[in-house]
């Protein structure tokens, strides 16, 4: 089996909903730079995902594909750092979904609450299907297909990383207790030497029966350093720390992308639906004018007229885009009628459009040579084949689907 560090490991994933905006940017991606440098990340293109939604009108799915994935690549996440893919080109995906709806209950899917929220929001579509219904653990096999520990998801997504970990730990249970599986692990102990046997010992113990969280990882970490144990062993005594068989599918952590601030034109938050966005890539007339003709604080007719700028969604911008002395000029210059409006909206314009220009610059270079982003997708899915055929076969094993054909 291959041996992947899934504390290290990173997945996300976004479903294609064309070019993405400022909010987006703020929120989302801006996490995805960061973590790319400091994890071993897969970012993928949720296609499959987009059609339990669109699967009347799929035409429009394969622009906004090309055009997401311009938006990542133009805002400087990294094919050298990160493995961008498209899930419908690693077909994996849908085997260990298949799999794992096997050992699925119908219950636990159907409580899921975007299940019943998502339908009756989007009252117009018929979501009474059967890939509606499974769209959560389709993300489960996306993400336990990969080993990630970490899962970068919005709040609206944490209960789908739950139902992952639920089935993860069903699945070990249900496939991980191999034959002996005790013996086994108590041999593997003895492999580790006296001193470190007696340790894992201590801390397994310290777990088990008080519950002690920090005993379990410093035993995780612990295990991590063993030089002289084998690779099963290891997994084995992963596994044993809570009491259960092999750690075949490790358990997600979801990592709480931070609110973005980001208002949209309204001051509601920046949201297509809304229809109240700055695109990522603008050509810098359309910053400007967005900007000129954003709502201001409503009592402020006449530009005699003193404002406030908390009632204002101006300033909400100038808190994401301007420093302290610009903020106070505002907060005076509003509040005592010494400055107009358009004056005020001034400097956030020319901070939109100079966060863009670099952005616009690197977008140019793949809109004008489409063959440059399929390659790097195609690269990274034939990467992502290769860690999901690892777990794909090992899942197979277990599930006793080893043919030697
Ligand atoms: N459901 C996610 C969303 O709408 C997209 C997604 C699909 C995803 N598979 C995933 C996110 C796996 C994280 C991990 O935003
Ligand atoms: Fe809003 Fe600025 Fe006008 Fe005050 S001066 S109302 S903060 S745009």
């Amino acid at each position: 089996m291959a041996s992947v560090d899934s504390q290290r490991r990173v997945l996300s994933g976004m479903r294609p909903t064309g070019k993405l905006h400022l909010g987006h940017y703020h929120g989302v991606l801006k996490n995805w730079l960061k973590l790319q440098h400091e994890y071993d990340c897969f970012f993928f293109v949720a296609d499959w995902h987009a059609l339990t939604t669109h699967y009347e009108d799929p035409h429009g799915i394969e622009q906004s594909v090309w055009d997401m994935v311009i938006d990542w690549l133009a805002a400087g996440i990294n094919p050298g750092s990160a493995t961008l893919f498209l899930q419908s080109r690693v077909p994996e995906h849908a085997e260990l979904h298949l799999l794992l709806s096997m050992i699925t209950p119908l219950g636990w899917l159907e409580r899921v609450p975007t299940y019943k929220d998502q339908q009756e929001k989007l009252k117009e579509k018929d979501l009474a299907t059967y890939g509606f219904l499974g769209y959560p653990l389709l993300q489960s096999a996306d993400i336990l297909m990969y080993r990630a520990g970490h899962v970068p998801v919005g709040a609206d997504q944490v209960s789908h990383i739950e139902m992952t970990r639920e089935v993860a730990r069903r699945f070990n249970h249900m496939y991980g207790r191999e034959k002996g599986f005790e013996e086994l692990a108590e041999g593997a102990i003895t492999k580790m030497g006296k001193k470190t046997g007696k340790l894992y010992r201590t801390l397994r113990t310290r777990y088990m029966e008080q519950g002690d969280a920090e005993a379990l990882e410093t035993a995780r970490a612990l295990l991590k350093e063993q030089q002289n144990i084998s690779i099963g062993d290891r997994e084995r005594l992963f596994g044993y720390l809570e009491g259960g068989g092999k750690v075949i599918l490790p358990e997600p952590q979801p990592l709480l992308t931070p609110e973005a601030k980001m208002p949209g034109l309204d001051g509601q938050k920046m949201s297509k639906s809304y229809g109240n966005t700055i695109g990522l890539r603008e050509d810098p007339d359309t910053v400007a004018k967005k900007i000129k003709t954003m709502r201001t604080d409503p009592q402020r007719v006449h530009r005699t007229d003193p404002g406030d700028p908390e009632k204002c969604p101006v300033w909400q911008l100038h808190q994401v885009y301007s420093d302290q002395d610009t903020q106070q000029w505002v907060q005076q210059g509003c509040r005592s009628a010494g400055i107009g409006c358009i004056e005020c909206k001034k400097p956030v314009a020319d901070a939109i459009i100079e966060e863009q220009r670099p952005i616009v610059e690197r977008a140019r270079r793949y809109e004008q040579e489409p063959g440059l982003v399929r390659g790097i997708i195609a690269e990274g899915c034939d990467q992502a084949r290769d860690a999901a055929r690892d777990t794909l076969n090992e899942v197979i094993s277990v599930m006793g689907l080893h043919y030697d054909l």
